[in-house]
């Protein structure tokens, strides 16, 4: 079975992307999906830091561990590295399209575009709120992974 190489990105690569990408990582298990997965931000400000603590607890109530990811920002060279790049919201995208090398080889797309209950294909930035954000950035992220996940691969059960 072929593999594909994702690459999560929201603004701080703290709070929204390392979640996707633990998400993601059990999601692909769970349905025999192969993926190789990584997450990165488009700023600069948490590079070498481990996700968020709300973010690392959100996902551990779920048994998923993302407590040894660290931020790193994105660059032009995932562009060709990766078969998807995923952006968090609108912004994310639109920076990311900045970057983004002419005929690079990633599809970049909204991440919430799979999930049709998404508003706008966003996922909302937890960052300034409290706990309760993050469960509710969790519970969409997973609608948005086994949407990804099973469009990957169509013909998979549940
Ligand atoms: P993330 O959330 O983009 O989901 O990682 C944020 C993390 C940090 C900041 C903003 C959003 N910040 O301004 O430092």
């Amino acid at each position: 079975m072929r593999s594909y190489k994702v690459l999560t990105v929201c603004l701080g690569n703290i709070c929204r992307s390392p979640a996707a990408q633990g998400i993601l990582e059990a999601a692909a298990k769970q349905n025999d999906v192969f993926l190789e997965l990584d997450s990165a931000g488009t700023a600069a400000y948490h590079i070498g830091n481990p996700p968020d603590s709300r973010s690392i607890a959100a996902l551990r109530q779920i048994g998923i561990d993302i407590s040894h990811q660290k931020a790193r920002q994105v660059t032009k060279e995932d562009f060709n590295e990766f078969d998807w790049i995923l952006a968090m919201d609108r912004e994310n995208l639109s920076n990311l399209k900045k970057i983004q090398p002419q005929n690079s080889k990633a599809s970049l797309v909204m991440f919430g575009e799979f999930n049709d209950q998404a508003a706008f294909g966003e996922v909302a930035d937890p960052y300034y709120g409290g706990n309760e954000g993050f469960v509710e950035m969790r519970k969409h992220l997973t609608k948005i992974a086994d949407a990804f996940v099973h469009h990957l691969h169509p013909n998979k059960e549940d």
